[in-house]
């Protein structure tokens, strides 16, 4: 094992303290860091333990608001929510970008790698937009999410955006997806999919569009990264050509969906 003598000697309180040491004190502080640092490295070998489901729900009575309730609707880790700045009187989705679905991070880093590794327009589209409803409900988020944007984007692409929930609870090696750590994490190590997932499913494998939200799947798993600096610059072109934006603004042409845009541009309506 290297010892790291800078982190070794600041945890003696520094030189200073170190010189004040005999010989004896020395060696046995060193076996002592050195214990200390092996235990920490057998600890972040360890496998994950992942909860159960029984341990997921009993965490239910432990919060203020339930985990299906949208980001704008619920604070950061117990802090009050904040004011949010008011959507502009014809807002486009760029608009919803920067004020309702911010960071985005997740979307964006998505649609990056759906682009670089050379997807169609409408893969790239649905990856940039798969995860945004969870600004608004989570659960059933594929459904929800192509509710919202079905009348302004192409068929496939909505459906990408519907049937994505259901085939990330499905492994496909082929296509290179896994079943993700992130949902023994949220789900429970336990947990197996409802009956209209596991039929949804079923209809899906044998779908000529099964790629299309597969497709979202795999670009999804690997869109996690922290450091990643991405933006929505580069998908304004597609956005042009494929997103349906109406004149009267989101929330105000009348479409089926324009309640769920207007319920995202005041979340704080009593009503
Ligand atoms: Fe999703
Ligand atoms: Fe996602």
């Amino acid at each position: 094992m290297e010892v790291d003598r800078r982190a070794f000697i600041a945890s003696l309180g520094g030189v200073a303290a170190v010189n004040l040491m005999d010989h004896e004190a020395k060696a046995e502080a060193l076996e002592h860091y050195m214990e200390d640092k092996l235990d920490e490295m057998v600890a972040a070998q360890q496998p994950e333990k992942f909860p159960t489901v029984a341990e997921i729900e009993a965490q239910i009575t432990t919060r203020p608001y339930r985990r299906g309730a949208g980001s704008v609707f619920t604070g950061q880790r117990g802090e009050n929510v904040k004011l949010i700045e008011p959507m502009p009187a014809k807002p486009t989705l760029n608009d919803f970008f920067r004020l309702r679905f911010a960071p985005a991070n997740h979307v964006l880093q998505s649609a990056t790698r759906a682009m670089k590794t050379g997807m169609s327009e409408e893969i790239i589209l649905a990856c940039l937009l798969h995860d945004c409803v969870l600004s608004l409900i989570k659960p059933d988020h594929g459904w929800w999410g192509a509710q919202l944007f079905e009348p302004y984007i192409p068929e496939k692409s909505a459906f990408a955006i519907r049937y994505h929930q259901t085939l990330r609870f499905y492994a496909d090696d082929d296509a290179g997806y896994e079943y993700p750590d992130q949902y023994y994490r949220i789900f429970g190590h336990d947990y197996q999919p409802p009956q209209y997932i596991a039929d949804t499913y079923k209809m899906l494998k044998n779908h000529k569009w099964y790629m299309e939200p597969r497709l979202v799947t795999v670009n999804d798993l690997y869109a996690f990264d922290p450091n990643a600096k991405v933006s929505i610059e580069p998908f304004q072109d597609i956005i042009g050509r494929h997103f349906k934006q109406p004149k009267e603004g989101l929330g105000y042409d009348n479409s089926s969906s324009a309640h769920m845009w207007r319920t995202l541009a005041r979340p704080d309506n009593p009503l």
